[in-house]
């Protein structure tokens, strides 16, 4: 895992999006993971501003979100196909029908989860999986306990996520109690994954994924098994990280040698 900390929220954003930018600009039909809540918020508006103002272009780029609640209509201000198309999808120039996220009001829930994985397949497989991670360590809604070779299929919430998430509704009896949600398994295949998290609410979360043992209890700790992971984290989320000053010192070492391969004549040697 590579670790990032940058200094404020802002920053985690700006330094997520840059890896969607060189993505997409070397590759503008890729296939992005996309995630919901508060964390990816900041990412979003730099890519519409990377869209505005430098011409990242997402035309030929599909996308396939983590979850969606079940019961809530695409067009209900909670559904996470509605935080998608307020928050990115209708301020960029991305073909709505290459835009994925699960849906919560079908009827045979098996056969569209199934299909969903399909889908995704038939895509290419995603090429960057954008994540955050909630307090109780889980990645989409693979709450604690969840097999970390599950796929996308229903889940209950947990309390702990219920209570998180009813900052976004009336009350938290209106939060509802069951997801569609992609797999540990349906993650660990994405080629790449960045996990963000901002907040010291997030920082035992964070210890664990990171410096924990992998383990069934916080999904997000499957990760450690992927090839490929950045994490993105600000101060307040990597409080509690005990290995700080090595990230902090590989991370300076990443950035010479990626300046290095920069340098005019870096690739002929
Ligand atoms: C959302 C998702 C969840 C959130 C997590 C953190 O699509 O998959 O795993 O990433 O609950 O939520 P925030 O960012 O609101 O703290």
């Amino acid at each position: 895992m590579r670790v990032i900390v940058e200094k404020n929220g802002q920053e985690v954003s700006r330094r997520a999006a840059k890896f969607f930018d060189e993505l997409v600009r070397n590759k503008p039909n890729c296939v992005l993971g996309l995630a919901t809540g508060s964390t990816p918020l900041g990412v979003y508006q730099e890519m519409i501003r990377m869209h505005r103002e430098e011409n990242l272009d997402f035309s030929l780029v599909t996308t396939f979100n983590l979850d969606e609640y079940v019961g809530l209509e695409p067009t209900h201000p909670q559904s996470y196909r509605y935080f998608m198309q307020t928050n990115l999808f209708d301020h960029i120039n991305v073909d709505p029908w290459k835009t994925h996220v699960p849906d919560g009001m079908v009827a045979d829930f098996e056969s569209a989860c199934r299909a969903y994985e399909h889908h995704i397949v038939d895509a290419g497989g995603i090429d960057l999986q954008l994540l955050g991670i909630g307090s109780d360590g889980h990645i989409a809604f693979n709450e604690p306990g969840s097999s970390l070779g599950s796929r996308t299929r229903l889940k209950t919430l947990a309390s702990e996520t219920v209570r998180d998430n009813a900052r976004f509704f009336q009350n938290e009896e209106e939060v509802p109690r069951l997801a569609v949600t992609v797999g540990v398994g349906t993650i660990l295949e994405a080629r790449r994954c960045i996990l963000l998290a901002i907040g010291e609410a997030k920082a035992d979360a964070i210890r664990a994924t990171v410096e924990g043992p992998v383990t069934a209890q916080i999904t997000a700790s499957a990760l450690q098994l992927h090839r490929e992971v950045i994490v993105i984290v600000d101060e307040g989320a990597a409080s509690k990280l005990a290995r700080r000053e090595y990230y902090d010192e590989v991370e300076k070492s990443m950035l010479l040698m990626e300046a290095k391969k920069r340098l005019p004549g870096a690739t002929r040697r």
